[in-house]
């Protein structure tokens, strides 16, 4: 058997947990990760070119003999990437562009959903500024405002008054704070979230083990949202049954309804769900792998991820998915200031230390190299994940190995898994 080489495009702690999964491949001899950071550089080559460059990486994987591409990023996705490789006959993991759009645009999620029937909130789309706060001067507080476009997860107002729904209108209506677009209105649902991500080829739906995420930036749920604090699988709180329906009446329903419109997905389909008193609804679609769900799910993974991604990319059969018993958690350590503005280049120490335990795992999200050490870089800066025989066991461990952690601007949330443990 001849090894191949595999790039992966993306620089977070999803791209890092995506290399350490393709690492453990039979099929692979060499991995490349464009722009990737200090962490994914112990484990791939680094390759400068930014994200968004599609033609520049596209130009890499051709001079470099390059069999198969995983891109992490939605930015990349939505820069079509994806149809810059395929056009070139290269092989890409992930979706195209028109397909990239589930998550792209919250109106074209929300259109799909209405015309076939997935449950969701209600909404109501509005371009207009007036007409939007006559709407929601008619409804019930809090209401759910979403800009119709790629936000960086900061889209999203919950306002529980009417002064606060109207400067959010008016900050996404007519100043156009995240960009010239529309606003989705939709009606606020309540219970536990969960991120349920799909390895998906047109109408073949392939699901991975259930995470939570914890959007909010501080314990006890507080705090404005993030990207994401910490994350675990599985979450006991859904059952099989949950997972059942999740499964057969929303990924399986939406991948053939993309297939019918003419915009079948290939690649990670991520539903962002909850569980409500009146059943499991979409809350969101994520046209990638979700981020930090990525870093606690791949590590269950034992099937052979390169075969994984082949069988999407190919079309040809999937190996069954097989998931270690054990369970995963982990927490974001992030710079003081995060989801606000932070500083970078702050020296980060006792790596050894907190990886003794074998049971631990770091992804780097957000870290750079500097005179010989690492230092901060982004937002969320590094997530520390164990394995163990139940979430609390796992819990333990992580908060043991992030505590070991050294550096002068992190914050982290303690309670990751509060809502299971
Ligand atoms: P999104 O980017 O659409 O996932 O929204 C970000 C967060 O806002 C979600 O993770 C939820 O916690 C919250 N959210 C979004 N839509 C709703 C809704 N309809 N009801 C309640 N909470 C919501
Ligand atoms: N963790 C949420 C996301 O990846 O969008």
């Amino acid at each position: 058997m001849d090894k191949v080489k595999v790039l992966v495009v993306g620089s977070g702690g999803r791209e890092h947990a995506i290399v350490d999964a393709i690492s453990r491949s039979k099929y692979v001899s060499e991995i490349f990760c464009a722009p990737g950071n200090a962490g994914i550089a112990k484990q791939a080559t680094l390759v400068p070119i930014k994200d968004n460059q599609v033609k520049e990486l596209c130009a890499f994987a051709k001079e470099n003999g390059i069999a198969l591409t995983v891109v992490g990023p939605e930015v990349s996705l939505a820069a079509g990437v994806v149809d810059e490789f395929t056009s070139a006959g290269l092989r890409i993991f992930g979706p195209n562009k028109a397909a990239a759009t589930i998550e792209a645009s919250k109106d074209f999620a929300k259109d799909l959903m209405a015309r076939y029937d997935i449950p969701t909130a209600a909404y109501k789309t509005f371009s207009d500024y007036n007409e939007a706060l006559e709407y929601v001067k008619a409804g019930k507080f809090p209401v759910v405002l979403k800009y119709d476009g790629l936000a960086a997860g900061k889209g999203v107002v919950i306002p529980e008054t009417l002064e606060e729904a109207d400067a959010t209108l008016k900050d996404m209506l007519l100043d156009d704070k995240f960009g010239h677009g529309k606003v989705v209105v939709e009606d606020f649902l309540t219970g536990p979230e969960f991120s349920f991500m799909c390895f998906v080829d047109g109408e073949r739906v392939y699901p991975m083990a259930v995470a939570q995420d914890h959007k909010r930036a501080f314990d006890g749920d507080e705090g404005p949202n993030t990207g994401g604090m910490g994350a675990y699988s599985p979450v006991p709180i859904i059952s099989k049954e949950d997972e059942e329906f999740a499964l057969e009446s929303i990924m399986k329903p939406v991948a053939a309804a993309m297939v019918k419109d003419g915009t079948p997905f290939r690649g990670v389909l991520y539903g962002g769900l909850m569980k409500t008193p009146d059943g499991v609804k979409v809350i969101e679609f994520n046209c990638r792998f979700g981020d930090p769900e990525t870093e606690v799910v791949l590590p269950r993974l034992k099937t052979d991820i390169y075969e994984v991604f082949s069988a999407i990319v190919d079309g040809t059969p999937m190996p069954t998915l097989e998931w270690d018993e054990r369970a995963t958690l982990g927490f974001v350590l992030a710079s003081k200031g995060y989801p606000g503005s932070y500083d970078k280049g702050y020296e980060i120490g006792g790596f050894e230390n907190a990886l003794s335990d074998e049971a631990v795992k770091i992804y780097h999200m957000g870290t750079a190299q500097k005179d010989g050490k690492i230092v901060t870089a982004g937002g969320r800066v590094l997530m520390v994940l164990a394995y163990g025989d139940d979430l609390a066991a796992a819990q333990k461990k992580a908060l043991e190995a992030a505590d070991k952690i050294e550096c002068d601007n992190f914050f982290m949330r303690r309670d990751i898994g509060w809502r299971v443990l």
